[in-house]
C-alpha cells in the first residue's frame, strides 16, 4: 500500500454538494424535524454492546448522513483504516506505524510490523507490568526500611499524565484502599512540593513516566523527588523506589533507575494514545491487572467495532462525521464534552489533548496547505458543575458549540437519589438546548406581565434552541466500558484527520514554545545579558528581574 500524495478533499464533488446541503437546510429547527417524525431516535441513534450513541439531537437528516458517508469514502476512510490497522507507516513526519490498537490485541492475535511479530513483545510487557504491580499491591515490594509501598506518584506530563490520570479516577471504585495514586505534571512546583508534604519517602514509589525521557517538566519532577528521597533517608540508591516507563533505555539507567525496573514502549505508540501500554501502569497499580486487561479489551472490542462494521452503523464514524458536518461546513469553532460522572471529571482535558494535538494543524501530511478549518478548540466540565458555569452561553449565546454529554445510566456511589437527578439534569440539558423555548411557551409564563415589562423580558426568556447534541449513555464506568468511550474518541479523532487529509500523528507545534524557553530560562537569571526580542518580551523579562526574590 502507499500514501496517497495529494489532499484535495474540498475539490471533490461531494464536499461541494456537502456546502449546498448546509445552506439549503441551515434554517431548519431540530425541534420540527422530532415533531414531524416520532421515530427520529430510532434512526439516529446506535447500541453496540452496552454503549448507546444517540445522535438525533444534531442538525441532520438522512440525506446529510448520506452525504457525509460519501464524503468519508472520497477521503479513502477504508483505506486508512486498513493502513493504520496493518502497521504502516502512516505518521509520515516521523516515518512510524501508529498501532495504539495493537496494545489491546489478545495474545493469540498477530501483527507483523518490520517483519516482527508485536503482539508477544506487547504481552511481554504486560506480564512484567502484572508481576511488578502484584507484588507491590500485595505489599511485598520493600523499600529502604523494609516497609511495603502506601503511595505511588506518577511523574509525566501530556499524554504520560492525562490518560492514566483520567482512567485510574474512573475507576477508583475498582482500586485497592492501601494504595494511594498521586499525578505530578506540572513544572509549577507547588505540583510537586504539595504532593511531597503528604508522603513518607520510605513508603513511596515513584513512576518516572516518559517516552522520551528528555521532557524538561517531567524530569526536573523527576529530580526534585529523588534530591527529596535522598536528602530524608540519607541514601543514595533510590532503585527500591523509582521506576520508569520510557522508550529511552540509556536516560533512564543514566538517572540511577535500575534498568530491570523500566517498562518499555515502542515508536509506534504516540504520547496521546499510550495509556493502554506501560504507560497505564499506575492504572494496574491501582486497580490490579485483571482489570487493567478489561480495559484493554474493552478497547479492543471497540477497534474491532471500528474496522468491521459498515460506515452507517459504526459509532466512531458518525460521531467523526457529525463533528466534520459542523467543524468544516457550519463553521462551528468548538466542541464541548460533558461527562456528567464525577470520576470522570478529567476527560475532557484528555480529550482536549488527544483531539487538539492530533488534528490542530494547517497543513495537510505532505506540508502542503489546507484551505479549510481542521480541528476544533475542545474543552467542557463535569456535570452539572458546568450548568451552573458557562450553559448560559450555550442556551442563550450567539455561537453554535456541538455538545457530547457522557452519562451511565447506574452509579457506584448510590447516595439516596442523587443519581436519578444527575442523569435528569443530563437528558434536561441535551433537550432544552435542541428544542429551545419559543414566544408562545415564554408569553403563557408571562401571562401576568402587560407592557414595558413583559417587552423587557420576553427576548430575555426566549431560548432559541437548535444547539447540537449526541449523547453516550454508558451501563456504568467499567474498565470494559471506559476503554470502549476512549477507544471510541481514538477513533474519532483519526476519521476526522483521514477527511481533512492530516497526520494525525505528530505534534511539531509544540516544539517551538519549548525551544524559546530554553533560550529565555538563563536570560531570567541573567541581570545584565542583553535582550534582542520584541519589547512585550523584553519588558516581561524585565519585570521578573526586578520581581523575582530568589530564595
Ligand atoms: O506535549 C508534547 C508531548 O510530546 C506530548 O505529545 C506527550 O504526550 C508529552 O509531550 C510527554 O512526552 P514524554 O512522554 O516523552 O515525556
Amino acid at each position: 500500500m502507499t500514501i496517497p500524495r495529494h489532499n484535495d478533499i474540498n475539490a471533490s464533488p461531494v464536499w461541494a454538494k456537502l456546502h449546498q446541503h448546509q445552506r439549503a437546510t441551515r434554517h431548519m429547527h431540530m425541534r420540527e424535524l422530532f415533531d414531524t417524525d416520532s421515530r427520529r431516535f430510532d434512526k439516529f441513534s446506535l447500541e453496540f454492546d452496552g454503549l448507546l450513541l444517540d445522535y438525533s439531537k444534531n442538525r441532520l437528516t438522512e440525506r446529510t448522513l448520506s452525504l457525509l458517508f460519501e464524503l468519508a469514502e472520497a477521503a479513502d476512510l477504508t483505506g486508512w483504516m486498513d493502513r493504520m490497522r496493518s502497521g504502516e507507516r502512516i505518521n509520515i513526519s516521523e516515518n512510524r506505524a501508529v498501532l495504539h490498537t495493537a496494545l489491546r490485541l489478545p495474545e493469540s492475535a498477530s501483527l507483523m510490523v518490520d517483519g516482527r511479530n508485536v503482539v508477544p513483545e506487547v504481552h511481554a510487557v504486560l506480564r512484567a507490568m502484572k508481576q511488578f504491580t502484584d507484588t507491590v499491591r500485595a505489599g511485598a515490594w520493600y523499600g529502604i526500611e523494609g516497609r511495603p509501598v502506601t503511595d505511588v506518584v506518577n511523574l509525566g506530563i501530556g499524554g504520560s499524565d492525562l490518560g492514566p490520570q483520567v482512567v485510574t479516577e474512573a475507576l477508583a471504585p475498582y482500586a485497592t484502599p492501601d494504595l494511594r495514586i498521586h499525578f505530578v505534571s506540572n513544572v509549577d512546583g507547588q505540583d510537586i512540593a504539595r504532593t511531597l508534604a503528604r508522603l513518607q519517602p520510605e513508603t513511596t514509589l515513584f513512576i518516572v513516566a516518559s517516552k522520551s525521557f528528555t521532557t524538561p517538566e517531567t524530569l526536573l519532577n523527576a529530580e526534585a523527588a529523588k534530591k527529596w528521597f535522598v536528602k530524608r533517608t540519607g541514601q543514595g540508591d533510590i532503585r527500591r523506589h523509582f521506576v520508569a516507563v520510557s522508550a529511552n533505555p540509556e536516560a533512564v539507567e543514566a538517572f540511577g533507575i535500575d534498568p530491570a525496573n523500566r517498562f518499555t514502549f515502542w515508536d509506534w505508540v504516540g504520547g496521546r494514545y499510550s495509556v493502554w501500554s506501560a504507560i497505564g501502569l499506575p492504572v494496574m497499580m491501582a486497580v490490579g491487572y485483571e482489570r487493567f486487561c478489561q480495559l484493554l479489551d474493552g478497547a479492543h472490542t471497540m477497534d474491532n467495532h471500528f474496522f468491521g462494521a459498515s460506515f452507517t452503523r459504526n459509532m466512531p464514524v458518525i460521531l467523526a462525521l457529525i463533528g466534520v458536518w459542523y467543524n468544516t461546513f457550519y463553521g462551528a469553532h468548538t466542541h464541548a464534552i460533558m461527562p456528567y460522572d464525577h470520576g470522570l471529571r478529567r476527560l475532557p482535558a484528555h480529550i482536549q489533548q488527544l483531539d487538539m494535538e492530533s488534528n490542530g494543524k494547517r497543513v495537510g501530511r505532505h506540508g502542503e496547505r489546507l484551505d479549510f478549518d481542521t480541528g476544533p478548540v475542545i474543552w467542557g466540565e463535569e456535570g452539572v458543575n458546568s450548568q451552573h458555569a458557562f450553559f448560559q452561553l450555550l442556551h442563550q449565546g450567539t455561537r453554535l458549540v456541538p455538545c457530547d454529554f457522557i452519562v451511565p445510566m447506574n452509579t457506584h456511589y448510590p447516595v439516596d437519589h442523587q443519581h436519578a437527578v444527575l442523569v435528569a439534569n443530563c437528558f434536561a440539558q441535551s433537550e432544552a438546548l435542541m428544542r429551545g423555548k419559543g414566544e408562545a411557551e415564554v408569553l403563557a409564563e408571562l401571562a401576568h406581565l402587560t407592557g414595558d415589562e413583559l417587552d423587557m423580558l420576553l427576548p430575555q426568556k426566549l431560548f432559541p434552541g437548535n444547539q447540537p447534541s449526541n449523547t453516550l449513555a454508558l451501563d456504568r464506568v467499567t474498565p470494559r466500558t471506559l476503554g470502549m468511550l476512549l477507544a471510541l474518541y481514538e477513533h474519532r479523532v483519526f476519521v476526522q484527520g483521514v477527511i481533512w487529509g492530516i497526520n494525525s500523528f505528530d505534534q511539531w507545534g509544540v516544539e517551538y514554545g519549548k525551544q524559546l524557553a530554553r533560550r529565555i530560562l538563563p536570560e531570567l537569571k541573567a541581570p545584565d545579558q542583553a535582550l534582542a526580542h520584541d519589547s512585550s518580551t523584553n519588558g516581561l523579562i524585565r519585570h521578573f528581574r526586578r520581581q523575582y526574590h530568589a530564595d
